[in-house]
């Protein structure tokens, strides 16, 4: 017995480029009876099981039936604090910030509390198979630390960051510009790089930030490589009326972050729903990101992103929950929210391009696309086993399915949590639906 090759069998799909680039046929790979070769935690190969298994004289193959097998899920942008006040009622951003989400925040003084709320997060996440999430904490230092520790236990690939926050936050949750500064600095130097964690510089965004608190953001991402900044933009159009007021010098919201040297490669903006051409090609020449999170556009009433004119301009877009305005945990109903965006505005949202949004195109967004987003040879091995038996409506449903993009399409739309028969993180199983 070979104990360090696994194989898995089942069908297996993973993208292999954006559809939008090299058309629908040639953006991913599928087998129908598939085999993925897993060792020491990476992709060995993927195949066909006729090619494979043959090849595979005394490994053990773990077979799935009526399931697909998919890279894990990306999520470029939630709140792990806001796990507990995910579906509150009636606010838009603003009122639904001081209403919500400051007191919930405020819990995170207490480093008990972040400890227990990151576990109950990490597994709400493996549930519903993401595997990777760029993540937002508190302002509070031990916030991330209770985060790290969390993702590090299970060897889970995690960005996240301490929110900076300087004015017009209630006193219980505001930093100053020097103390952000040296805390981010003190989580960067325990946490930036150790496994296979990331941190990001995370204003939560220009409202709560002084210039001088920016300022420091953006000392702080010419002092290190490969740090991400990680922040919200035009997501409410009062929101961006308070902006254009405390910034009057600057010419629109991205121009602030701009000016205080916040763009750039892994700099990712959540939202993004109101942007002028001009902004998305300032995103788009400086490789910044847009995290797109339709739940949670929908649910606060925030707008409609346009994924046609971002990805004209050549902007990184990755898929986003944004927990806890976002509803759901699943990047399946993310997409399945994601394609009602698009048929409001008369535009289609494939399922290929669905699968791409959900894992390479996240991967691209968050510049780990050489380590996370597809089954190619070498990178970690994170991947779900979904079950296209999930539910009586799903089975009966897909028994009516012809083709893959009918399959995918549907297990989309229909599928969540209950989807997802198993996840894995460097090839060990990090959850089992009971
Ligand atoms: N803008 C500033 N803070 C937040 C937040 O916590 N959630 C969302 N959706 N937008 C924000
Ligand atoms: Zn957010």
């Amino acid at each position: 017995m070979n104990e360090k090759l696994k194989a898995y069998r089942a069908a297996i799909l993973h993208s292999l480029a954006d559809p939008s680039e090299v058309g629908i046929e040639q953006s991913y790979q599928y087998f129908e009876d598939g085999v993925l070769l897993v060792e020491d935690g990476r992709v060995v190969k993927v195949g066909a099981a006729e090619d494979l298994l043959p090849t595979l004289k005394g490994v053990e193959v773990v077979e799935y039936r009526d399931a697909l097998i998919t890279p894990g899920f990306i999520d470029t942008h939630i709140h792990y604090p806001q796990t507990g006040m995910i579906a509150s009622y009636g606010e838009q951003l603003l009122d639904w910030l001081n209403t919500y989400t400051f007191p919930t925040e405020r819990q995170f003084a207490d480093k008990a509390h972040a400890s227990d709320v990151a576990n109950i997060f990490l597994k709400e996440l493996l549930r519903n198979g993401t595997t990777t999430a760029l993540v937002f904490g508190t302002v509070h230092k031990q916030s991330v630390d209770a985060f790290f520790e969390a993702a590090q236990a299970l060897n889970l690939r995690m960005i996240a960051g301490k929110v900076l926050m300087d004015r017009n936050a209630p006193d219980y949750l505001t930093d100053t510009a020097e103390s952000g500064y040296a805390d981010s600095k003190e989580l960067i130097e325990r946490w930036h790089g150790k496994g296979r964690l990331h941190y990001a510089v995370t204003p939560r965004f220009a409202p709560t930030s002084t210039p001088e608190q920016l300022t420091l953001a953006g000392k702080l991402l010419a002092e290190y490589p490969d740090l991400y900044m990680h922040t919200h933009l035009s997501e409410n159009r009062k929101e961006i009326e308070w902006v254009r007021e405390l910034f009057p010098e600057r010419s629109g919201y991205l121009d602030v972050y701009d000016h205080y040297r916040l763009l750039g490669a892994r700099s990712v903006f959540a939202h993004g729903v109101h942007l002028c051409d001009h902004e998305c090609q300032r995103l788009g020449e400086t490789g910044s990101a847009i995290a797109f999170c339709p739940t949670s556009n929908l649910f606060l009433g925030s707008g409609l992103f346009d994924l046609d004119k971002l990805e004209r301009h050549g902007v990184r877009v990755g898929l986003g929950t944004d927990v806890g305005a976002g509803t759901s945990f699943s990047q399946l109903q993310s997409l399945n929210e994601a394609y009602k965006v698009l048929q409001l505005q008369g535009k289609k949202l494939d399922p290929f391009k669905s699968l791409y949004l959900a894992t390479l195109g996240g991967a691209r967004a968050l510049y780990l696309d050489d380590k996370i987003g597809n089954f190619a040879q070498g990178k970690d091995a994170d991947f779900v086993v979904l079950d296209y038996r999930a539910t009586p409506l799903m089975t009966y449903r897909l028994q009516q399915a012809n083709t893959l993009e009918e399959k995918l399409f549907a297990l989309m739309t229909l599928g969540d949590d209950r989807a997802v028969k198993e996840t894995f993180a460097t090839g060990q199983s990090v959850h089992r639906r009971g």
